[in-house]
């Protein structure tokens, strides 16, 4: 088992990850899941952890039930089901599972502690870690939500096997990302590795430690951390316009074609643009990118803008990024 030591909790990554959740001192555990994380995942876990829930709390899958009503849902359980401020929720499932249960743990009697058990790609390597939790409101992507880290993280790599291939290629954007802004060596590596040959343990560890450094040099995004936004920018105004038009989008896709035009955006000579873009184009189903006035209104929406224009994070080199690039809308429209 590997283990990734955050500042007040452990990331732990392994087939015998599951074994060491610690969880005898609570009151009572609720285990919160999607109906496919209820099918795939829940026996597995049960069984791995020997854990007893009292409750488990079942939420409609994807992005459009990551919201406020769900919310309520897992609140008026754990409220019916006499759940007290010693209790536990374990979120055991991606992104939308680990984001908004975070999110409703945090804000139930002004907080209940709870661990994350992600079991998508993507959440394995970005969304568990870090401690961003949130939920959408107005199609405004983690329009309302807090800062707060988990008790742990703990990873099971085996649970990618069900998986479909997409999901897979949606968190490898992410892992992508952490190899642009921040490892130039483990980035060639990965441009020059077929996705079907990697091995996904030390993949994942190596990108949760390159995210890890960032994020604790950096916990509230104030500097340094706003370099994991590469890609996002744009990535999140395109999922946005996705979400609203009820196209199946997913994080990773989204992400990827962000990364693409940000990448155009950033200060790199004209080969290494090529180079990215080249390897993005081939690697990742890239989806059709809306026009810059689609994306506007939710570019605008950016947590990060200041004043008038646009907050980018961008490259400046195969392993090296910069932030707080505020481009007007003008200097963006040129690469439409
Ligand atoms: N907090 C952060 O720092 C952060 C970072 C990146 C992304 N995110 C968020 O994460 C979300 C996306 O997460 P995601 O890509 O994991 O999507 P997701 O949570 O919607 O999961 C994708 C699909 O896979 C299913 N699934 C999950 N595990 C499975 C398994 N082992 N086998 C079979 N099916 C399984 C789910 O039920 C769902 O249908 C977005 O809301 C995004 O905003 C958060």
């Amino acid at each position: 088992m590997k283990v990734v030591h955050s500042s007040t909790y452990d990331i732990k990554i392994g087939k015998c990850s599951l074994q060491t959740i610690q969880h005898s001192s609570y009151s009572a555990i609720a285990i919160l899941v999607d109906e496919h994380t209820k099918t795939n995942c829940l026996d597995i876990f049960l069984k791995e952890s020997q854990i007893n829930p009292k409750l488990i709390i079942e939420i409609c899958s994807g992005e459009e039930h990551k919201n406020i009503s769900s919310c309520e849902q897992i609140w008026q359980q754990l409220t019916n089901a006499k759940f007290d401020r010693k209790s536990l929720l374990i979120n055991l499932g991606g992104g939308v599972i680990g984001d908004m249960g975070g999110f409703a743990a945090s804000c139930y009697k002004r907080g209940i502690d709870f661990i994350q058990v992600p079991t998508t790609l993507l959440a394995m390597v970005d969304a568990s870690v870090g401690g961003k939790l949130g939920i959408d409101f107005d199609n405004l992507k983690n329009q309302i939500g807090l800062f707060k880290y988990p008790k742990g993280v703990y990873i099971y790599p085996l649970f990618l096997k069900t998986l479909s291939d997409r999901q897979v290629l949606s968190g490898y954007a992410e892992i992508v990302k952490h190899a642009l802004i921040a490892d130039k060596n483990y980035c060639h590596m990965l441009m020059e590795t077929s996705i079907e040959k990697i091995n996904w343990e030390e993949t994942i560890h190596h990108s949760i430690n390159l995210k890890n450094d960032i994020v604790e040099s950096d916990p509230f995004e104030e500097n340094k951390r706003k370099i994991l936004n590469f890609g996002h920018t744009l990535g999140h105004a395109i999922e946005s316009f996705y979400l609203k038009k009820e196209k199946d989008i997913l994080h990773g896709e989204a992400i990827a074609l962000g990364m693409y035009l940000e990448t155009e955006l950033s200060p790199l000579n004209i080969e290494k643009k090529k180079e990215i873009q080249d390897y993005l184009k081939s690697n990742f189903n890239l989806v059709d990118c809306p026009s810059l006035n689609q994306l506007l209104p939710f570019l605008k929406h950016d947590k990060k803008n200041e004043y008038d224009n646009i907050n980018f994070s961008l490259l400046d080199d195969i392993g090296s990024c910069s932030y707080n690039n505020d481009l007007s809308i003008e200097k963006i429209k040129a690469i439409f």
